[in-house]
């Protein structure tokens, strides 16, 4: 399976902060947002990355994480004119995807929680139509809300619906098989011109072949979107990275327990960050082989 992180957009609601510099780049208390959609994939045991941004902020996500060797990954770069919509990452990335199947994470979503790297890789090592997640919400009406039978199987999806059929979310990770990329060159744009990734949902939910995976009260799906939800995600992280002494999405760390890189990468990797906390982290946890 290959991994697309969309990192592009207007980040309008985040004005004047994205005004000159791209959303994904701003932090998330100790680390740039895009490592946490990041982890996500590698976590999911993806290798194969691409980093779609927009003409004038690519390169630096191309500065920040060079081609990726240096986490035993590979990281290719690719370009989104303007914000056509999230589905048009499978056109951009359609060389990238090839004949495989693809995880598309949204490159402003955290996601925090047990066992959800046992629950990733098992749904990425064989894909077979889609696979949503769904993260329960007091406020369905602004998202897209999904339901689902007993099974898990999709039912229904709503776009910001005002009376809700469920209180699930659908979060910005989405899992598709290669039909993936012919269903995104059959769409036309919305009428706010965009390639909707709910369109493209609705496809495989009218074949039958979505399922919507709900990731339970005790995981925590965090937006960063406004100026409040980007505040609460760094305090999130804050929280309880200085309350269990452990780092959460650190990218590095990632990498040498998914057996990517080896214990003196690792080591290298936290010097070369110099006395920070966060290369120590490394450092440490390369020392203790654990
Ligand atoms: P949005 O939050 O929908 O848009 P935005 O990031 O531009 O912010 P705002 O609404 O404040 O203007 O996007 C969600 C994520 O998807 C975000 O990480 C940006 C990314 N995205 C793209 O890269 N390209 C797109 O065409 C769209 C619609 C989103």
């Amino acid at each position: 399976m290959k991994g697309i992180v969309l990192a592009g957009g207007n980040g309008t609601r985040l004005h004047p902060l994205t005004r000159a510099v791209s959303k994904q780049i701003l932090p998330v208390y100790d680390k740039p947002m895009i490592y946490y959609p990041l982890s996500v994939l590698m976590l999911g045991g993806i290798r194969e990355i691409q980093v779609i941004s927009t003409p004038d902020h690519v390169g630096l996500y191309r500065a920040l994480l060079g081609d990726g060797s240096q986490l035993g990954i590979e990281i290719s770069y690719a370009i989104q004119q303007r914000a056509n919509g999230i589905a048009e990452a499978f056109l951009i990335g359609a060389d990238h995807i090839g004949d495989g199947s693809v995880a598309l994470v949204l490159g402003d979503n955290v996601f925090h929680g047990p066992g959800f790297p046992t629950l990733l890789q098992g749904l990425t090592a064989d894909m077979d139509g889609c696979v949503l997640f769904g993260y329960a919400v007091k406020d369905p009406e602004r998202y897209g809300v999904g339901t689902t039978d007993t099974t898990g199987r999709l039912i229904s999806i709503e776009e910001k619906p005002s009376a809700p059929r469920s209180n699930l979310a659908i979060t910005g990770l989405y899992l598709y098989d290669n039909d993936v990329v012919d269903i995104t060159k059959n769409l036309t744009p919305s009428p706010r011109g965009e390639l909707e990734i709910t369109d493209v949902n609705r496809v495989y939910l009218d074949q039958g072949r979505a399922r919507l995976v709900d990731l339970g009260r005790g995981f925590a799906w965090l937006d960063t979107g406004t100026h409040d939800s980007l505040l609460q995600a760094s305090q999130y992280v804050q929280v309880l990275e200085h309350r269990q002494g452990v780092r959460i999405a650190c990218l590095e760390e990632i990498a040498f327990r998914m057996g990517f890189i080896d214990a003196a990468a690792c080591y290298a990797l936290g010097a070369q960050l110099g006395h920070t906390g966060y290369g120590e982290y490394l450092m440490t946890i390369a020392s203790q082989g654990n």
